[in-house]
Order: structure tokens, then C-alpha cells, then sequence
């Protein structure tokens, strides 16, 4: 089944947030080669989903001060790859950014959702036990809801519901989180997981999957590689020494370098992230394991981040010749004159499945960060063992 209508839809002028951002989906379609029918029927999804803000022109500040991405445009697109197949196109969004409070964002993004599944008859009934712990009447915290669509081959793609832990409070974010997946049939999930800083989002597989996750996501402040090494909870691997060396390729830092400590100890850089998926409820332990690092604050520019992404990818086997074609499908800067074109690294792995390096790219509608030399005694980049 597809989205009702054929045929690529009008587009908004391009300098608005919908039609920028639609037309950088369309080249990156052309590059995550899926065929022109799939690439309207999702850019029709991402304009549905930003709604009456698809038309805001880009002159105007972004509808909503979103924390999904670092100049506020409430989209970011990511590219996963595995060796010797196509890589996955998928696209992070927040539906309810033009909606006004984070309270009515909340709900429109519900709404957004809701709809969207039932177009494609997915069941929401995991999304739905959780309302009252994500939706209350005056939430707090950075967001209210975002959902990332994986788009697949056919038209139909499948979804993500990312939720906001502190929007109870941040103080009540780890019970938020203990009482989800408790409900969730998970009960001994929680005791599983490593220690960290924040509770940042729970995530929830929603429609066509094998086997559907919930996912946690930690901050971790101040990591080490050895630290990072050590993160993981699941029984399958990977080894620690895998984890260090992705962690060390990622951030540009040695051995003896904590991720986030500037001059005078204080942190200074976003922390990186582990999550932890659990689809069985037998073990209780997680099946899945993803370490995300922030690479633009550990780049001076573009061009370093990518250089540290081609490692990786050629590490694992994957030529980079998707991921250069998807930077010059969004924006037709150099990748040397500004840093977070390329936002996330992650490495993930799930049991089952080969590991997965994936790239998160973001729009850049509103604001280019200039390049930033780091603090001196950094390398330049990455020392790949
Ligand atoms: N912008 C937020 C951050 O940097 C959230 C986010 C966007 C994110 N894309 C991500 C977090 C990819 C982890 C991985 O934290």
C-alpha cells in the first residue's frame, strides 16, 4: 500500500522548511537509490508530518527552538550501512514543531503518528500504555516526541517513536523509564543497564519489524575509550577492544583523553550516548547495543568528520561513496567550511544481524556552524589503529 497519490507532490518554495528539506530527501533517495515512486511517497509523509510549518519560509526563525538538531531545523536524515548491501535511508523529524507549547507539540506529533500508522494498519498499543508517563498536561524537558521514518524500498516505511524520559520531570526520568519498560513486559530490563548520566530517550519500533525494540538511550559524560568499551550489555558481543577502537576512530581522542573535559576539567562537549534494545522479555537482558558519538564536537570541520566516517565504513568493509554523495546532496558548502553537517557517529549491533555503522547528516536550513580548531594537543584526526 502506498500514501494516497502518485507522482512527486508540489513542492513548497525551496527556501522554506519544507522545501528544503524535501528536495534534499528527494536527492538522497536518488543517492539511497529508491526509485522516484518511493522518494514522492515519503516526501509527501515529511510534509504531512511538518504540516502547516512545511511552508514557513526560511527567513523567519524555525517554528520551535527543536533540540533535534543544533540549528533548530526539526529534521535530520541518516544513512546506515552493513557491508555488501544497499545502505538504509532514514529521517528523524518532530512533528508537532509548529504546534506552539511542547505540551500541544506532544500531542500533535501523537496525532501525526497515530494517523500515520493507521495508514498503514500498525498497531500503536505500545505507544498507547505509555501516554500518560510521556504526555502529561504540562511536560518538561528537550522534546516531546519525534518519530524517525526507515525508508524502505515500497513506499511504506517503518517507524520510531522517540519519547522524552524527563518529561515528567528530570528528577523522575530513570523511574519513567523503569515503569515503561516495565510495562512493556521488560521488568528486569532496567537492573540491566550500565550506569550513566541522563536518561535522554526511549524509543519504541512501531509497525513492520521482525522484532520490534524498545530502546534506552544514557548520556555519558566525561567517557573514556576504556569506558566506552565497557558499556555494553548484551550477551552477543561486540568486545570491548571493538567498541574502544569505533569510539577512538569516532572522537579523535587517545587513551588517556576523557570525551568531554575542556581546560579546567569542565565539560565542554556533548556526551556521548549508548543504547541498549531489548526485544525478548525471557532474559531480561538488552539484544542490542549502539554507541552514538557526537563527531561535531570532536571535529574542527566536515572534512575531519568525514575522514573518521570513511575509516570506519572501510573498517567494516563499505565503500564511502554513498555517504560523499549524500553530503553534496544536501548542501553544496565544502565540508571543510563548517562542522555538523555530519552530526552522529554510531556503530551498532544487533544479535542476528551483521553491525551497522551509520551517519546522521543534518540539514543545515537555518545556520552553518563555522569550523572550530580544537583545543591544541588534539590530533587532527582520527589515529586509526
Ligand atoms: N540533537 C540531539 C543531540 O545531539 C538529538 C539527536 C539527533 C541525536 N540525532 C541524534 C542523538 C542521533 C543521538 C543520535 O543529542
Amino acid at each position: 500500500m502506498r500514501a494516497p497519490g502518485d507522482g512527486t507532490p508540489t513542492l513548497p518554495e525551496a527556501a522554506s522548511l519544507g522545501g528544503h528539506t524535501a528536495r534534499q530527501l528527494l536527492r538522497l533517495c536518488e543517492v539511497a537509490g529508491l526509485d522516484g515512486s518511493d522518494a514522492a511517497a515519503y516526501v509527501r509523509v515529511l510534509l504531512e508530518a511538518l504540516g502547516p510549518a512545511a511552508e514557513r519560509p526560511l527567513d523567519l526563525p524555525p517554528p520551535h527552538p527543536s533540540f533535534l538538531s543544533d540549528d533548530h531545523t526539526p529534521v535530520e536524515f541518516s544513512l546506515s550501512f552493513v557491508p555488501d548491501a544497499a545502505p538504509t535511508l532514514r529521517v528523524l523529524l518532530e512533528p508537532g514543531c509548529g504546534a506552539g507549547t511542547l505540551a500541544r507539540n506532544g500531542r500533535a506529533g501523537l496525532r501525526f503518528l497515530r494517523e500515520t500508522a493507521r495508514r498503514w494498519a500498525f498497531p500503536t498499543d505500545r505507544l498507547d500504555e505509555l501516554e500518560d508517563l510521556f504526555f502529561p498536561d504540562a511536560p518538561e524537558g528537550p522534546l516531546a516526541l519525534w518519530c524517525a521514518l526507515e525508508l524502505r524500498p515500497g513506499g511504506v516505511p517503518r517507524l520510531k517513536a522517540y519519547l522524552n524520559p524527563a518529561a515528567r520531570g528530570a528528577d523522575r526520568a530513570a523511574d519513567t523509564v523503569r515503569e515503561a519498560l516495565a510495562r512493556l513486559g521488560h521488568g528486569r530490563a532496567f537492573a540491566a543497564l550500565p550506569e550513566g548520566d541522563r536518561h535522554l530517550f526511549l524509543a519504541l519500533d512501531l509497525g513492520d519489524w521482525d522484532a520490534p525494540r524498545v530502546k534506552v538511550y544514557l548520556a555519558h559524560q566525561n567517557l573514556s575509550a576504556t569506558e566506552a568499551g565497557a558499556l555494553c550489555r548484551t550477551a552477543g558481543g561486540p568486545p570491548a577492544e571493538e567498541t574502544e577502537t569505533f569510539f577512538r576512530i569516532a572522537s579523535g581522542l587517545g587513551h588517556e583523553d576523557e570525551a568531554d573535559t575542556g581546560p579546567g576539567g569542565r565539560p565542554t562537549r556533548r556526551p556521548v550516548q549508548s543504547c541498549h534494545a531489548f526485544t525478548e522479555t525471557a532474559t531480561g537482558r538488552p539484544s542490542g547495543f549502539t554507541l552514538h558519538v557526537p563527531v561535531r564536537d570532536y571535529a574542527a570541520h566536515d572534512g575531519e568528520a568525514l575522514t573518521r566516517a570513511t575509516a570506519l565504513l572501510h573498517r567494516h568493509g563499505i565503500d564511502d561513496g554513498v555517504l560523499r554523495e549524500a553530503t553534496r546532496a544536501l548542501t553544496a558548502r565544502r565540508p571543510e567550511d563548517g562542522v555538523g553537517l555530519v552530526a552522529y557517529l554510531s556503530a551498532a549491533h544487533q544479535d542476528g544481524h551483521p553491525p551497522r555503522v551509520t551517519t546522521y547528516l543534518s540539514c543545515e536550513a537555518y545556520h552553518v556552524r563555522p569550523p572550530a580548531p580544537l583545543r591544541a594537543g588534539r590530533p587532527a584526526v582520527a589515529r586509526v589503529p
